[in-house]
């Protein structure tokens, strides 16, 4: 199968996109942009894309429509394997889907669910920090080019993130969903019995992983366990 790509120097964004360019896109391909002006991250949060970053989304027609949770899964495992083979060391998934280095965020993934007559397909959206300068208001967010030092080609990092997605799609369509989630699972750098912080209305605690799931963490605190979000979580 050949993927088409879709390239823009500068649109709103490549999530938004997508779903207008639904009718024509097929399984795969890639719509792609230099600049993004209305780039938004989870819960509607603006995702600030200049020139520099890598700023994209990958289209899926699922034959059958299940959890699109997968396909999140799926980019993030794709996005740290690629850049390991890079030889970036630190690189981890930041439960549950974000991409770390370290204690600082270097990307993250925006799946969205595209409503077609009676038919469901994926977006999902990829934005990492590349060569791109920071925002100046977030703390712990981190590029490529901060870590290294060297400057990456965008084109070249795109298609190897693409292929690796592809070669783990093929997992969701024969139906093994759970070697993503196992893939998915060893890449979190939370693990069982490390302290974290947790932030609540009422102020910032300090608790144990319990239990990593896809959609909370069980964590203990003064001896009592309890469930908690992605956006209540922070590296001590
Ligand atoms: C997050 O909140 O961590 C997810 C950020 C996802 C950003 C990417 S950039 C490409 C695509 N287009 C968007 O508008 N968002 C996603």
């Amino acid at each position: 199968m050949i993927e088409h790509l879709y390239s823009y120097d500068e649109i709103d964004s490549t999530n938004e996109l997508t779903k207008r360019m639904k009718d024509i896109l097929k399984n795969g391909d890639i719509v792609w942009a230099l600049k993004q002006t209305s780039g938004h991250g989870k819960g509607d949060r603006i995702w600030y894309s200049p020139e520099g970053g890598l700023w994209f989304s990958i289209f899926f027609r699922p034959a059958t429509f299940r959890d699109p949770n997968v396909y999140t899964k799926m980019m993030a495992v794709a996005v740290i394997r690629v850049l390991r083979k890079f030889k970036i060391d630190g690189i981890g998934i930041k439960w549950p889907n974000d991409i770390y280095h370290e204690k600082e965020k270097v990307g993250g993934i925006l799946t969205e669910i595209i409503h077609h007559g009676d038919k469901r397909e994926i977006v999902v959206g990829v934005g990492i920090n590349v060569n791109n300068d920071l925002p100046e208001d977030v703390s712990n967010a981190t590029s490529l080019k901060k870590i290294t030092g060297k400057e990456f080609d965008l084109s070249h990092l795109l298609r190897r993130i693409h292929s690796e997605a592809l070669v783990l799609h093929n997992f969701v369509t024969k139906g093994q969903r759970n070697v993503i989630t196992n893939l998915w699972r060893n890449s979190i750098v939370l693990k069982k019995g490390m302290k974290i912080k947790l932030l609540y209305p009422s102020g910032v605690q300090t608790g144990t992983v319990i239990n990593v799931f896809s959609d909370s963490l069980v964590v203990e605190r003064n001896g009592i366990k309890e469930r908690v979000k992605p956006s209540e979580i922070e590296f001590l």
